[in-house]
């Protein structure tokens, strides 16, 4: 089968998945002497945009896992407004070391119902958003050799396959359709719970320079008061990742508990998984 068009889409508040998505995107296109179009889908006005595909194109796309499965208020884009039209798809999740639960089996039916083919999928053990001790500095050069070794792989599965109706169903690990979203926990067990946590912002450090209101992935942060998020805040930790002087941080009870309970059980090193499709008999 012939690529001609090579698409990395992603939503990434903290980067990781976007340096992942643009790895796998760029080893194919150099492989195939094309560009990569990218759908960076992490701010809310990307999200107006929808977007067609056909049997010639190859859609990589990545999502990091939220409470063990595709963040909620991000699904509804990629249900609606991503057509595949037969095109064939590489599926990735990033996760922060604690586990991808049914992240992925999630994205891939998405995928399959929105008429992709997947190709390949994948889920990467990335540093925590909220426990930054976990996975600390993945993705690094290792994970994006084995990313850009798997695209190549995956790349000769395409080439030698006629039509991606050829391409068997793919089998990932995960409960299809998805069971429930993971409850994050404290030190003590008892559920954590910070839903309406918002970040707080240290106005001795703010130079309030806007990038927080310019990052935050549900538009919520006041960008004339940025101490103010009058809007929903799913904890993405764009402000605070992105934030030239450090100035955010979340300061809920609940939230620094989960944090320390996921850095003090979930360090021991995960290793990246990844799924090749077989070809249909
Ligand atoms: C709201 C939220 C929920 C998360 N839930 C999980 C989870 O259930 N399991 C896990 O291992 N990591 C979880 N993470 C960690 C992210 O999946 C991880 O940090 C990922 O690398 C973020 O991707 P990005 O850098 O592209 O934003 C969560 C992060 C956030 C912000």
């Amino acid at each position: 089968m012939e690529i001609r068009r090579i698409v990395a889409a992603y939503f990434s508040p903290t980067g990781n998945t976007e340096q992942l998505a643009k790895a796998m995107a760029q080893a194919i296109a150099q492989a195939e002497d094309l560009p990569v179009e990218t759908i960076d889908f992490t701010r809310p006005q990307a999200r107006d945009n929808a977007y067609e595909f056909g049997r010639e194109d190859l859609l990589i796309i990545g999502l990091p896992v939220y409470a063990g499965r595709l963040p909620n208020k991000i699904l509804p884009f990629v249900q609606e407004n991503l057509k595949g039209n037969a095109a064939v798809s590489v599926a990735f999740v990033c996760y922060g070391n604690r586990s991808f639960d049914d992240g992925l089996s999630e994205l891939v039916y998405e995928q399959e119902h929105t008429g992709f083919r997947p190709a390949g999928a994948a889920a990467f053990a990335t540093q925590h958003a909220f426990a930054t001790e976990l996975a600390h500095g993945r993705p690094d050069e290792a994970d994006l050799a084995e990313a850009k070794q798997f695209a190549v792989e995956l790349l000769e599965l395409i080439r030698n396959t006629e039509d991606s109706a050829e391409l068997a169903p793919l089998q990932v690990e995960g409960n299809t359709p998805p069971g429930p979203y993971y409850r994050p926990k404290r030190m003590d067990g008892e559920p954590a719970v910070f839903l309406k946590a918002k970040p707080v912002t240290d106005t001795e450090k703010c130079i309030q320079c806007g990038t927080c209101a310019r990052v935050c992935s549900m538009g919520s942060i006041d960008p004339v008061d940025v101490t103010q998020t009058p809007g929903i805040c799913i904890k993405c930790q764009a402000c605070i990742t992105h934030c030239p002087a450090e100035a955010k941080c979340f300061d809920h009870p609940d939230f620094l508990s989960h944090k320390e309970m996921l850095e003090t059980n979930f360090r021991e090193e995960k290793k990246n998984r990844f799924w090749i499709a077989t070809l249909c008999k």
